[in-house]
């Protein structure tokens, strides 16, 4: 829980940016052995955003039309934030952050910048982390980025990963509230365990490849996974991180007015809203349009729901995340 402090933390803005690229089912089904009707009924996807390369489209691009439109609803200057936190596993390059170039490309240097790798969990560790920061006093107004350009990193010649994932990112600006001491983030959790990890990753090198890890022909630096395991994993602990938000806050699901869930899966969010009983108006979905954009996919939720004007201040807000590592993460929040 968070411990109470003199000042409150609002989430001042958000924004979202996908690439105009669609990949449908049908050109699924013309590039691999697979249907429409396999991967509605298996995922609840129908079509997904894929950057065009070729074009210059790619993670920095998307993370700079995000944090902008976030910056714009908050009616903030860039040069007002202190920090940029991306959550991210798919920036440009390995050095330097893209944190840092979007914040030079915005113009809120010298703001400090770093890049968080927590797989489909970088926007919610991130938004967590920045919170924390400004309840401790050290800090203002900080913006934080969630994306993922899986899509170069897809064999398109493989069925089981390539229907799942598209390309996305999201932003909010989050800011100090001197006014509202109750407003921010009232329960969080970031959590992970390695053991796991083989069941998505994306090996480099030969050596990356556990010796145990099952004949694949998905090419070396491209996303593996373990579909199966990832889904027992997922459907667990969906259940587990929104049962145990709600515990620790006293909330009910009639208390809260928004369930953000990281779009894995329709059936993995399906089978935790029958467990629990959550109402579908409270549960929003894009899945169908958007796939599984990792860490985009809960930060453009969030702006989406935002927008729509599904979220109110003093509204309480659940959201939830699981991905690759494994790592999961929650927060709970009094808008
Ligand atoms: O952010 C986290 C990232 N990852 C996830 O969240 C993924 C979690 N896992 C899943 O979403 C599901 O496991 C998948 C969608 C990946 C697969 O669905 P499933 O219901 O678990 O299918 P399965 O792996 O048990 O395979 C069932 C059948 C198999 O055929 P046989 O052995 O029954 O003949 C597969 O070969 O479906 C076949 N199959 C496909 N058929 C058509 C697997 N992929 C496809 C496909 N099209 N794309």
């Amino acid at each position: 829980m968070t411990v109470p402090t003199p000042f409150g933390v609002r989430i001042a803005g958000t924004g979202s940016s996908v690439p105009d690229g669609v990949l449908t089912n049908a050109d699924l089904e013309s590039m691999v052995d697979t249907s429409d009707e396999w991967i509605v009924k298996r995922t609840g996807i129908r079509e997904r955003r894929i950057c065009d390369r070729a074009a210059g489209e790619g993670a920095f691009g998307l993370e700079c039309d995000a944090i902008r439109k976030a910056l714009d609803a908050a009616e903030m200057d860039p040069g007002e934030l202190d920090l940029l936190i991306v959550g991210s596993l798919t920036s440009e390059m390995r050095c330097p952050s893209n944190a840092c170039r979007i914040s030079e490309a915005i113009g809120a240097a010298p703001a400090g910048a770093f890049d968080l790798n927590a797989a489909c969990c970088g926007y919610v560790y991130s938004l967590n982390i920045a919170e924390s920061l400004i309840r401790s006093g050290r800090h203002r107004a900080i913006g934080v980025i969630g994306c993922d350009v899986l899509s170069p990193y897809i064999d398109y010649e493989e069925r089981t990963v390539s229907i799942l994932f598209g390309d996305a990112a999201g932003a909010a600006v989050l800011v100090r509230d001197d006014e509202h001491p109750e407003r921010g983030c009232i329960y969080q959790k970031i959590e992970a365990n390695g053991s796991g990890w083989e069941s998505l990753y994306m090996p480099r090198r030969e050596e990356d490849i556990p010796p145990n890890a099952p004949p694949t022909e998905v090419r070396l630096g491209n996303l593996r996974m373990n579909g199966r395991e990832v889904y027992k994993f997922a459907v667990k602990k969906f259940q587990e991180v929104i049962e145990d938000a709600l515990e620790s806050t006293g909330l009910g699901v009639d208390d809260i007015s928004q369930f953000i869930c990281h779009q894995s899966n329709i059936r993995i969010i399906q089978s935790a809203k029958e467990k629990i009983g959550l109402p579908d108006e409270k549960v929003y979905i894009n899945i169908d349009k958007y796939g599984n954009s990792s860490a985009g996919s809960v930060a453009l939720c969030l702006d989406q729901v935002t927008r729509a004007g599904k979220i109110n201040p003093g509204d309480h807000v659940v959201i939830v995340a699981f991905g690759a590592g494994m790592t999961w993460a929650s927060s709970v929040w009094k808008m």
